[in-house]
């Protein structure tokens, strides 16, 4: 079963209760709305893949459940336990949310790149302890067994991610699919109930991009962790995600099974332009393939060239999304408003 011909995932749950909410989340910078009324439900036990075309809004919403943004507008809320409380997330900083039980991984892969691959995930793992990372390298008493735990946890977590044996090489060395992977053992190391991955298998090859589509089922099915998964490449998607949401120009445009969203016509015009639902609708009557996934069955590179590519200034926002979640403060959305309408 390749990631191409593989659908919905067989004995995955998709109807359970949501594990993490958000109602109505709008966020601008200054004149530009970057999400509008937003609203998604990942249920406790799917893989729910957010898509849309590059600026859609994917990463700002990452950015408001994780804490890096807040939004001017509505409500994130975070049930770490079934039938626990509900938690607000919105305008909790990063790393309490991340302690919370909400992990993840960034668009641009960012890993110490001059510490080793152990090294790497052992420093998510020590958040853990009690008196965090620092306590741990002052060798204080009381954290030496948490540190030898952490240490453990963290070659497991290597181990669940395919990267046994390469604990000692600097993370730099590793080809890109296994810094990808390294990314995610970083963010399972803290022991999430929820993990959002932010376009894990950007910039691979094909083999590692099948290598990632398996791993992040596994990750569901085997450590029963909820995912949220932006991903462009649509074989990744329509093979992994039980349900998909879809955003453009910061709105939620459809939600359902990728069966029902590939052949949304606004989900196809959103990525294909005007017009390209009734095109593909008449060609796939002239091909007689009907029943094909639509999207799925547009390239990948189809895709690209009609999607355009970032702008320089979109790179050089999400290198500024991209600072230490764990270090850093909320960003206050209503600033950059503020300052927008000066
Ligand atoms: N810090 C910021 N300052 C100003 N504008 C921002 C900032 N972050 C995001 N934006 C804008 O919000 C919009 C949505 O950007 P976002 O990065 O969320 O899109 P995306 O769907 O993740 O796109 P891609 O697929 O290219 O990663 C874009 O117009 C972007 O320029
Ligand atoms: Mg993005």
């Amino acid at each position: 079963m390749t990631a191409s011909t593989e659908t919905v995932p067989a004995g995955t749950a998709t109807g359970g209760e949501p594990v993490l909410r958000a109602q109505g989340v709008t966020l601008r910078f200054g004149g530009l709305t970057s999400l509008d009324q937003v609203s998604l439900e990942l249920r406790r036990g799917e893989i729910l893949a957010v898509i849309g075309p590059n600026g859609a809004g994917k990463t700002s919403l990452f950015n408001c459940l994780t804490g890096v943004y807040l939004p001017q507008q509505g409500s994130i809320d975070f049930q770490a336990e079934p039938g626990g409380s509900w938690l607000s997330l919105r305008g909790r900083k990063p790393h309490l949310v991340n302690r919370a039980g909400v992990s993840r991984t960034f668009q641009n892969i960012r890993l110490f790149n001059a510490l080793t691959v152990l090294e790497n995930v052992q420093i998510a793992a020590e958040t853990r302890v009690s008196s965090g990372p620092v306590g741990v390298m002052l060798g204080l008493p009381q954290n030496n067994k948490a540190a030898r735990s952490a240490r453990h946890h963290s070659r497991e977590m290597l181990e669940f991610v395919g990267l046994r044996g390469k604990e000692s090489l600097i993370a730099s060395g590793l080809s890109y699919g296994d810094q990808r992977r390294l990314e995610i053992a970083r963010a399972l190391a803290s022991d999430p109930q929820v993990l959002l991955l932010d376009e894990p298998a950007a910039g691979t090859n094909p083999s590692e991009k099948l290598g990632l589509a398996q791993l992040i089922q596994r990750v569901n099915t085997e450590l029963g962790i909820s995912i949220l998964l932006i991903e462009h490449d649509m074989r990744l998607v329509m093979s992994v995600a039980n349900r998909i949401t879809v955003l453009n120009f910061g709105k939620v445009i459809a939600s359902g099974s990728p069966a029902e969203v590939q052949q949304n016509p606004a989900v196809i015009e959103a990525y294909l332009g005007s017009g390209a639902a009734e095109e593909l609708a008449a060609a796939e009557g002239d091909a007689g393939d009907a029943g094909d996934p639509v999207i799925a069955a547009v390239p990948e590179q189809v895709v690209r060239d009609v999607v355009p590519e970032p702008a320089a200034a979109d790179e050089a926002a999400d290198a500024d999304q991209a600072v230490d979640a764990e270090a850093a403060d909320v960003a206050d959305a209503s600033d950059a408003d503020e300052e927008g309408s000066k």
